[in-house]
């Protein structure tokens, strides 16, 4: 049971943001199950079923995993393995293609919104590969009309025949890690097959076969990284004219070779990274960029990541394919693909028509939520249930009715977080209060842990 009066919950709350993992989804993987690649089948079937007869909203796309690097960048938080072995990468691909054939009588007559290749980098495979997976795909699957096709790739493993390739199989958003131009940063950072001299000339490449939207990604506050090394940089992507720039604060999640060597963020360094952060977001916004929702800076919307921002506004499910992939079943289940010993198997958390509001509202806590757009997609869900939900956010005026919308006056990532958890089904609320009761003192206050935290990993 929650004993709790409400400073008590907030602090709960509190105890809670630090415990769980810090990329906040819903409901999360404490206690996960297991399922069977068989469950996950008839999980779809179900999805597919329901989207038939017109019992749910459809949205759906694919996410490919591609968990293979040529080397491990001491900075890098994402699941990924050094692979140089071709048979290995090969063995692989012929899995997602049959993983691409099995869904595919499930999936008949369902068209694709997204489809995302992910990584680790998923352009380190051969050509052959990519057109073996691509005609897989298009030989199973029908794309929506303004659906998206979006490919992560390295500088260094990309040249001129796999863009034309990519871009005669229908790639119209490609995702450039770059994360630094200055080499010495990208040498200590293990990261040293990349140059300056190679990213001009592949984006210039990626310009010529006219790839819809060009995507960078930028860290801020690596490891021996300077302010003035990150603003070089910085400055240098902007001459470059992606459609789209992300700046990524480092995060030194316990993932990283950054902290399994033992090395910490000191104050120092967040106190540097967040001038990197602030300074560089103000140059993109002088430069001709904005803030696009639910993604980052771009030079118009049609550049963000459309798999990623149709999970935030309208549930997407997500088929996900590849070790470690994510996927979302509408109403069924959020789940992890693990391959274990050659043994495929998902871990996952069950999920209702709750907990996709309850995602929902999370995701977009810090937006404006139009009425007539949430119930397009929760149509059985009625305004009564939605007020009662929102209870105390109401209440403390987190949340105000403006006509047709809700207007959140949710500022920071902290109250988002803290204040989010309101709106978690008191089931669940109980689930995990049991699960570390254990570890929760009620006696202590979490803010200032809480406020490191979120100054650490954000
Ligand atoms: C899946 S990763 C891989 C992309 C691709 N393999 C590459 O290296 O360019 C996607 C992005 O996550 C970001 N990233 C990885 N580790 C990070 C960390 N510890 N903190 C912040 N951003 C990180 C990088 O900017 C990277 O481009
Ligand atoms: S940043 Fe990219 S290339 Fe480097 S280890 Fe991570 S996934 Fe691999």
């Amino acid at each position: 049971m929650l004993p709790f009066n409400l400073k008590a919950k907030i602090n709960f709350f509190k105890f809670l943001t630090i415990k769980l993992p810090k990329s906040d989804i819903y409901p999360h993987y404490i206690l996960p199950e297991k399922f069977s690649r068989h469950d996950i089948m008839e999980l779809w079937k179900i999805y597919a079923k329901k989207v038939k007869y017109r019992q749910i909203y459809k949205n759906l796309g694919i996410f490919i995993k591609i968990p293979f690097c040529q080397s491990k960048c001491f900075y890098c938080q994402c699941f990924s393995k050094i692979e140089r072995n071709p048979l290995i990468i090969d063995r692989y691909v012929d899995y997602i293609c049959k993983e691409l054939e099995s869904y595919a009588s499930i999936m008949k007559g369902i068209k694709i919104d997204s489809l995302y290749f992910g990584g680790g980098t998923p352009s380190i495979l051969t050509i052959s590969q990519i057109r073996r997976i691509f005609n897989t795909f298009y030989n199973n699957f029908k794309l929506e009309v303004d659906s998206q096709i979006n490919f992560e790739a390295t500088p260094h493993s990309l040249d001129e025949e796999k863009i034309k390739v990519l871009k005669e199989l229908g790639v119209n958003r490609l995702t450039l890690g770059v994360q630094s131009l200055d080499e010495k940063v990208l040498d200590i950072n293990s990261r040293n097959l990349q140059t300056g001299k190679m990213v001009k000339e592949i984006v210039a490449l990626i310009k010529k076969y006219k790839i819809d939207s060009l995507n960078i990604d930028l860290i801020g506050g690596l490891y021996g990284q300077s302010y003035q090394s990150f603003m070089d940089s910085l400055k240098k992507v902007i001459a470059l004219n992606p459609e789209v720039l992300h700046i990524y604060p480092f995060s030194a999640a316990e993932e990283t070779l950054f902290s399994k060597s033992g090395k910490k963020l000191s104050a120092k360094d967040l106190k540097l990274r967040r001038s990197m952060i602030e300074a560089g977001n103000k140059l993109i916004l002088k430069s001709g960029y904005k803030e696009i929702k639910n993604d980052s800076y771009g030079k118009a919307e049609k550049g963000r990541n459309k798999q990623e921002a149709d999970s935030a506004e309208v549930n997407a499910s997500i088929l996900a394919l590849g070790d470690r992939a994510l996927g979302h079943i509408f109403e069924e289940l959020i789940y992890m693909v693990e391959e274990s010993k050659g043994k495929k198997y998902a871990q996952g958390v069950k999920i209702d028509l709750e907990d996709e509001i309850t995602k929902y509202l999370l995701n977009n806590l810090r937006n404006t939520i139009n009425l007539d757009e949430l119930f397009r997609v929760f149509p059985s869900y009625t305004l009564k249930d939605l007020k009662k939900k929102l209870g105390y956010l109401l209440l403390f005026k987190k949340i105000i009715w403006q006509g047709n919308n809700m207007i959140s006056r949710i500022k920071s990532r902290r109250e988002q977080l803290v204040y989010g958890k309101f709106l978690y089904k008191k089931s669940y609320l109980e689930k995990l209060f049991k699960f570390c009761k254990n570890e929760f003192d009620p006696n202590l206050d979490y803010s200032k842990k809480l406020d490191y935290l979120i100054d650490e990993t954000q």
